[in-house]
């Protein structure tokens, strides 16, 4: 037997007990395991129940990730699972942490299922663009229903064991010890003579799972699922699940190898494992060399700050927020007030939960009440001289093994580090509205900063449940520096040719892009790019034209949505972009200037400059070692941009479409267009190879 999967009994029991760490994923050593481990159990005649259990945090993740690219080796998952349905007694999961995918259609294979209270099911497999194949679209609507299955795994959200109980998948919800609770269980069947109970052997009730029901299922996924073409391969599976099981499974088996074989799981799981590996760092081991974390200052009680402050509040630590006006300070603290009464509204948390973490965030007007934190955060206006000053009071008051992180979003850390006597503890942490929200955490690497300040930075992220993505210091580090120098620098220039900031927005947006760039401007402020613009001249150039529009706007107090005015107009409180002929005049005369010869542009054209600027600057990034890897950058434009996670970002985008067509277009524009359009020469180089931002990243 092999140690990932034991066997062993306890009188009447047969506990089969998984031990594949870190996440318990089914891989084929596994399977081969769990097979013998049936076989040996069916040659005892003294085991009256079978109890499979699992080491570590939880039950199971699922089906081994690593291994879909790769033919499936006998025993598959499914071979498994008939032979525990008919194992000659009854079968019993014991679920604790979670059953994800692969690891709660072992589960459901089993005839009963208790869970711990805090344990979570789900069927994720809509995330990586597949369905459940080994069974899960089958047994599944057996025990819940073929509405609610479908509705569950289309959001592919993991539910909770006392909801699971609710809706029949779950036999019994264990309060305290599990294995004692799931003994007992085992125990009671026994005594009761309760027998094997085949999922597969189960009717599907089919009530609300119609036309309208469906229907309602996918608008209540609709923004989730834009672009996406999963939930066709689904909605196939759970209309099989009315045939005989054996047919229903055979379907669905051709049904998960035909979505596992689409463009966008291929992107889906590229940005799985991206997004795991965008937090190891090269020479950086956690958390042997990272400080513990339980007390933080945030400097600036604005919107960053009051959302960096919800964030740690979020995640239990003490948080003391300051600001040098009582009035700024009141602000910050309606402003967490508002967020936290639209969490309650929204049943994210309750009233009691809000009131606790709102305790946690204290108040102050004195930058010395920083003193006793065990990481600060600056996190006050994007202006380098303001910055400096609040920094290295800081770095005055606070014990030097203590770390010490700028908020900025543009600036450069290297020279905000030399604003103190210890360059070594500063980092950048760049957060992104709403900080309390959004997974991205962009952390940057001063030349000054320490291995230690940098393996702290990334336990911060874990921390908080972000994903961490590591820049060098250079202008805008990774996500801002592709914004201005690519995406929104060429959607400007599109308005200047002929195209309006609506046919801009729609068109990106048809693209899959969570927002157009101009809404996206009216949103977070225009003047914010100015002002980062104007810092950003002090050191570095760019020429003519390069955001004309848009700081006209700032300059005409067109700011966007605040001021109810920017690239759109707005009614009074509401949120809708209108078109504005002010702006369109704006934009004309702008044009006129500068001898544009406006026309009519194509929506393609729109989409292609725009992604294929980002992909330009994007290969500048790496090849300047800003970024570390393509897919770090992928990470950052889909965790903090909104690029379609489906296109896998905006580098596996570039390979999908072969560099050497990405190389070619670029060229085009460069002859049509000019400066802004010089090819990054690492695109050049990895097209002459045949290679792609892939291949680089994997190269050794
Ligand atoms: N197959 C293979 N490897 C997996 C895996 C799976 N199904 N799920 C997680 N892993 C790996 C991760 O790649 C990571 O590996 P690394 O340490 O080498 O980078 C490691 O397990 C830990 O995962 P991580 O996500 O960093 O841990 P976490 O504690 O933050 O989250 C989970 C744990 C289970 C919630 C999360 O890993 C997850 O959602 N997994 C995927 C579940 C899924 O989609 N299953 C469906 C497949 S059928």
């Amino acid at each position: 037997m092999s140690k990932i999967v034991a066997f062993e009994e306890a009188g009447p029991i047969g506990v089969i007990r998984l031990d594949n760490p870190p996440v318990n994923a089914i891989n084929h050593a596994v399977r081969a395991g769990l097979a013998d481990a049936v076989t040996l159990a069916a040659n005892r005649p003294d085991i009256e129940v079978l109890l499979i259990t699992s080491a570590g945090n939880l039950f199971s993740a699922g089906a081994d990730v690593t291994e879909f690219d790769r033919p499936m080796q006998d025993p598959t998952q499914q071979m498994v699972e008939d032979r525990l349905e008919r194992a000659r007694v009854p079968v019993v999961a014991a679920i604790h942490g979670m059953a994800l995918g692969g690891g709660l259609e072992l589960a459901m294979a089993c005839h009963y299922r208790v869970a711990e209270r805090n344990a979570r099911l789900g069927l994720p497999e809509i995330t990586l663009g597949i369905i459940p194949g080994a069974g899960g679209t089958q047994r599944l609507p057996r025990l819940i229903g073929a509405r609610a299955a479908f509705d569950m795994i289309l959001s592919g959200a993991p539910i909770s064991a006392r909801d699971a109980q609710l809706l029949g998948l779950v036999d019994e919800v264990v309060e305290g010890n599990l294995p004692e609770g799931a003994f007992q269980f085992c125990r009671r069947l026994i005594e009761d003579g309760l027998g094997p109970r085949p999922t597969s052997e189960r009717t599907v009730q089919t009530h609300g799972f119609d036309e309208a029901g469906i229907a309602e299922a996918l608008r209540a996924q609709s923004r989730a699922l834009k672009g996406r073409t999963t939930q066709t391969f689904l909605l196939k599976a759970i209309e099989a699940a009315r045939l005989p099981f054996s047919e229903g499974v055979a379907v669905e088996s051709q049904l998960a190898q035909q979505s596992l074989a689409t463009p966008e799981s291929q992107a889906l799981r590229h940005v799985f494992f991206a997004e795991r590996e965008c937090g190891k760092v090269k020479g950086i081991t956690q958390p042997t060399e990272s400080r513990e974390i339980k007390r933080v200052a945030i400097i600036g009680a604005g919107t960053m700050g009051s959302g960096i402050a919800i964030a740690f509040a979020d995640a239990a630590r003490e948080v003391i927020l300051i600001d040098n006006a009582e009035a700024a300070l009141a602000r910050g603290r309606g402003a967490i007030q508002t967020i936290y009464a639209s969490a309650i509204k929204r049943g994210r948390v309750t009233q009691e939960m809000a009131d606790e973490r709102m305790s946690r965030i204290k108040g102050s007007l004195a930058l010395a009440d920083a003193a006793d934190a065990d990481l600060v955060i600056e996190a006050v206006f994007e202006d380098m001289d303001l910055k400096k000053q609040v920094l290295s009071t800081v770095d005055s008051i606070l014990p030097p093994e203590r770390l010490i992180a700028s908020n900025t979003s543009t600036l450069s850390v290297t020279e905000l580090g030399r604003s103190t006597a210890h360059p070594d503890r500063v980092s950048g942490l760049h957060f992104f509205a709403p900080a309390q929200v959004t997974k991205l955490l962009e952390i940057v690497r001063g030349a000054g900063t320490s291995p230690e300040a940098l393996a702290t930075a990334l336990k911060v992220a874990k921390l908080l449940k972000k994903i961490p993505v590591v820049a060098a210091d250079a202008f805008g580090f990774i996500g801002n520096r592709m914004m201005l120098d690519g995406y929104f620098r060429e959607a400007e220039l599109l308005l200047l040719e002929g195209a309006s900031p609506m046919q801009v927005d729609m068109a990106l947006e048809a693209f899959g892009f969570a927002m157009g760039p101009q809404r996206v401007s009216d949103l977070s402020g225009i003047d914010v790019g100015t002002k980062a613009r104007i810092q950003l001249f002090q050191r570095e150039s760019r020429p003519d034209p390069y955001f004309v529009i848009a700081d006209h706007l700032t300059e005409l107090g067109r700011l966007g949505q605040k001021t109810g005015r920017g690239f759109y107009r707005y009614e009074t409180g509401g949120r809708e972009a209108l078109p504005d002929p002010e702006v369109t005049k704006l934009i004309e005369a702008l044009s006129a200037e500068r001898a544009i010869r406006r026309r009519e542009i194509s929506d393609q054209e729109i989409v292609e400059r725009c992604i294929l600027a980002l992909i330009n600057v994007g290969a500048m990034v790496l090849d300047e070692a800003i970024a570390a890897r393509a897919s770090d950058i992928d990470v950052v434009w889909t965790s903090g941009y909104g690029f379609p996670r489906h296109l896998g970002g905006p580098m596996f985008y570039a390979d999908a479409l072969g560099l050497g067509r990405v190389a070619e277009r670029i060229r085009h524009y460069h002859e049509k267009l000019g400066y802004y359009w010089r090819p990054a020469p690492f695109i050049e180089r990895l097209a002459a190879e045949r290679s792609s931002f892939t291949q680089w990243d994997h190269r050794g």
